[in-house]
Order: structure tokens, then sequence, then C-alpha cells
């Protein structure tokens, strides 16, 4: 199953958005893990709308990222029109690249892993385009199986369930991908990059549940999902009366680069 991001390419910028900041500090952190130079080429399986592919295709790198969304990368190619650059983007499923083995220097896998039923095949794909030097980046937050950051995404797991649905991510999450490079034999290191806490209100976060934005969201069937948000927006009723109540979310941009890391 491929959980395409076509319908979210119109709005994935405006709710996903890091800070200049904290983009900086990824794209930072990621050359050095990376260990760059000039001649570094890097490779993204999921590359999206270019979150954070970008700020690298931008230093002027050699740069190739596969996506099953051509709308998500046709926002990508916009941000680049009229400019110089070494960006190559194909339309391909991350677990059977169109490429060559031993093709890349970096592999850079953010927030693709967890929407990869058969992310082990994934995983085996990276492995086989990197060069056997090569650096595998990951990283995926919130680090949790769950979803839910908040009171009211935790009530949601719990409506979802008394339906017998299990929300959560259908791929590997990063207790899965970092226990399976592990006993692969890869070597690890982990740096935390930022500190996210958000600020949102009750009102804010309950849009984003009418608008289905995320994409733990899009797999629930269109039934449940109604009758869900009846009971969730009843229980908000009733917990939160002041829709312009802040809510707060703590999480963390972790990022893992894996060494060595065997066929
Ligand atoms: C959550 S977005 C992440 C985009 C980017 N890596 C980032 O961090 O902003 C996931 C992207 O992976 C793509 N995708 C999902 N399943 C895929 C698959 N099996 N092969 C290739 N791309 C896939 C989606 O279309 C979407 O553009």
């Amino acid at each position: 199953m491929t959980i395409s991001f076509d319908r979210a390419a119109n709005f994935y910028d405006n709710t996903r958005t890091l800070s200049p900041e904290v983009s900086e500090r990824l794209t930072a952190e990621i050359l050095r893990l990376g260990r760059a130079t000039p001649d570094t080429t890097f490779f993204e399986p999921g590359i999206g709308t270019g979150r954070v592919a970008l700020p690298i295709v931008e230093r002027g790198y050699v740069y190739t990222g596969v996506d099953v969304s051509e709308a998500m990368m046709d926002k990508l190619r916009q941000k680049l029109e009229g400019k110089a650059h070494r960006l190559t983007l194909i339309n391909a499923d991350a677990t059977a690249l169109p490429l060559e083995d031993n093709s890349f220097d970096v592999a850079v896998a953010p927030h693709i892993l967890h929407l990869i039923a058969d992310w082990q095949t994934a995983m085996d794909e990276l492995r086989r385009v990197l060069k056997p030097s090569g650096v595998f980046i990951y990283f995926h937050h919130p680090n949790n199986k769950t979803a839910s950051r908040d009171a009211i995404g935790r009530q949601w797991r719990e409506i979802l369930s008394s339906y017998g649905y299990a929300s959560g991510f259908t791929g590997g999450v990063t207790e899965d991908v970092l226990g399976r490079l592990r006993e692969q034999g890869a070597e690890l290191e982990t740096v935390v990059v930022a500190e996210l806490s958000r600020e949102s209100t009750v009102d804010s976060l309950m849009k984003a549940y009418r608008d289905r934005i995320y994409s733990h969201m899009w797999r629930v069937p269109d039934d449940i999902y109604h009758r869900a948000m009846v009971e969730l927006e009843a229980w908000v009723a009733g917990e939160f009366p002041d829709p312009n109540q802040p809510v707060t979310s703590q999480d963390n941009i972790t990022i893992t680069a894996a060494y060595h890391w065997p066929d």
C-alpha cells in the first residue's frame, strides 16, 4: 500500500513547515553527519515539496529525489523555477527504485518510512543505491507510534479504537528503523537538532481533524471518521469549552546517521 501525498500538495508546506532557524540547523547537521564535500551526491526517497532537500539543493549539491506524487514534486519544481540547480526528480516508488546500485554518497529519509507498509524493502533499496562508504540519514518526528502529541490526539485514538480501528502509522517508525539498522550492524550517531514546542489552540487543532490534514487521518474509512468526529467534537466541547484555549505539544527533531551499513 502506498500513501501518495497528492491530496496534501496544496497545504503540505503550510502545515508542516519548519522555522528558518530549525531548517538551517537541520541542513547544517545533515551536511555535517553526511561528511559533505562539494562533490557529495544526495538521494531522498519521498522528497515531497523539498522541505528538507531544497536548502541542500540551493547550496549547489547534486541531489536526486523520488516520489509517487507528481503534485508534491511540482511544488518543488516551482520553487526552483529560473534558478540553476543540480536536482533530478523521478516519479517512482521507494520500494522499487529505478536507480543503479552504489550511486549516492548520502541517502536522506525524513518522514517517509512510517508511510510504507513494506518499509523493510524500502530500506533495502536505500542500502542498494547507497555507496558502500555512504551515510544513511534518518529522521521522523513525532518519535512515537501513535502520532498523538496532545490530549485531543490521545482522545481521538481512544475513540477510533472503540470502533475497532487502530490509529497510527502503517510503516516503520523510529524504533523499528533504528532497531533494524542496529541488527544489520550499522554504526549509529544520533543528535537532537531542535526541541519543538508547538502552540496552537483547541479550535485550530480541531480544524486539522475536520480538514484531515495529516496522513494518519486519511487511512481511516470515511464512515468511521465521521462518526468518530462527532464523538470527538462532543468530548472537546465538554473538556475545552473555550475554543481559543492554547494547546501546547512537545516534540523534538532527532536525526540519526548510520555509518558502515553492511549489505
Ligand atoms: C510526509 S511527506 C515527506 C516529504 C519530505 N521528505 C519531507 O520531510 O518534507 C512523504 C512523501 O513521501 C511520498 N511517498 C509516500 N509513499 C511513497 C513511496 N512508497 N515511494 C515514494 N514516495 C512515497 C509522498 O507522496 C510524500 O510526498
